[in-house]
C-alpha cells in the first residue's frame, strides 16, 4: 500500500512536471525520437511566404538585371508572373526556372520581356491586342503565337502588369498612375 502511494504521487508529480513545461514554454518539446534521434541539426525551414514577400504585397520578382533588387508585385502583377512563366518563359526570357530558354535559337530574336526601351512606348491596348492575335495578324513574325483562345483576356490584362512592372527602365504610366512603393 505505501509503494503505492508513492509510485501515484510520482506519476502525478511528474505529469504535473510535463504539464508545466508543456504550458509554459512557447515551443513545447517534442515528446518523440527526432527522426536522426536527435543527432543531427537540421535547418531551420525558409519561410517562403513571408520571408520574400515585402509587405503590401502579393508576391516579387527578382530584377533581371539586378539580382539584388525585389520587385514587389501586386495581385494581377503576380497572376501574370504565372502565366509567363507558363506561357512566355521559353521566348522571351534568357533563362527559365528549368534551365536555359529557347530564345537564342528563335528567329527573330524575342524581345526580352522587361525590355522597357522597346515596351515602354506601346499601350496597354496595343500589348493585350498582340498577345491575343499573335504576331503573324500584326504584321509582325509568326513566331510570336496568339494567346487569344488559350489564356483569358485577364490573364493577357495580368502579364501586361507584369511586363510593367518588371520593365527596365522602369515604366511609367503618363497620367493617373497610383504611386506604388518601388522606389519610383
Ligand atoms: C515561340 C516563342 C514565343 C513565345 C512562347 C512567346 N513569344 Fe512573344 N514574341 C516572339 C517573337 C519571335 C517576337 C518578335 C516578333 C517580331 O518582332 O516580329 C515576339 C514579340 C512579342 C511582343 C512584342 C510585339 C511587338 O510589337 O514587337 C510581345 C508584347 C510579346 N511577344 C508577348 C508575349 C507574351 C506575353 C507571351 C506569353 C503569353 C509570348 N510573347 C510568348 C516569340 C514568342
Amino acid at each position: 500500500m505505501k509503494y503505492l502511494l508513492i509510485f501515484f504521487s510520482v506519476t502525478v508529480g511528474c505529469l504535473g512536471i510535463a504539464a508545466y513545461v508543456m504550458k509554459h514554454y512557447t515551443n513545447p518539446p517534442c515528446w518523440c525520437w527526432s527522426r536522426g534521434q536527435g543527432m543531427i541539426v537540421t535547418s531551420v525551414p525558409h519561410l517562403v511566404s513571408s520571408q520574400y514577400t515585402s509587405f503590401g504585397s502579393y508576391g516579387t520578382e527578382t530584377d533581371w538585371n539586378d539580382p539584388q533588387r525585389i520587385i514587389p508585385l501586386n495581385y494581377s502583377e503576380t497572376e501574370g508572373k504565372l502565366v509567363f512563366y507558363q506561357q512566355c518563359v521559353w521566348c522571351h526570357a534568357d533563362a527559365t526556372p528549368a534551365g536555359p530558354s529557347n530564345r537564342s535559337n528563335v528567329t527573330p530574336t524575342p524581345p526580352l520581356m522587361n525590355d522597357g526601351t522597346m515596351f515602354n512606348g506601346m499601350s496597354d491596348a496595343y500589348l493585350q491586342q498582340i498577345i491575343a492575335a499573335g504576331g503573324r495578324a500584326m504584321g509582325k513574325s509568326a513566331m510570336m503565337p496568339p494567346y487569344g483562345k488559350s489564356l483569358t483576356p485577364s490573364e493577357i490584362r495580368n502579364v501586361v502588369a507584369y511586363m510593367r512592372a518588371i520593365a527596365a527602365p522602369a515604366y511609367r504610366r503618363s497620367s493617373g498612375r497610383i504611386p506604388k512603393n518601388r522606389g519610383d
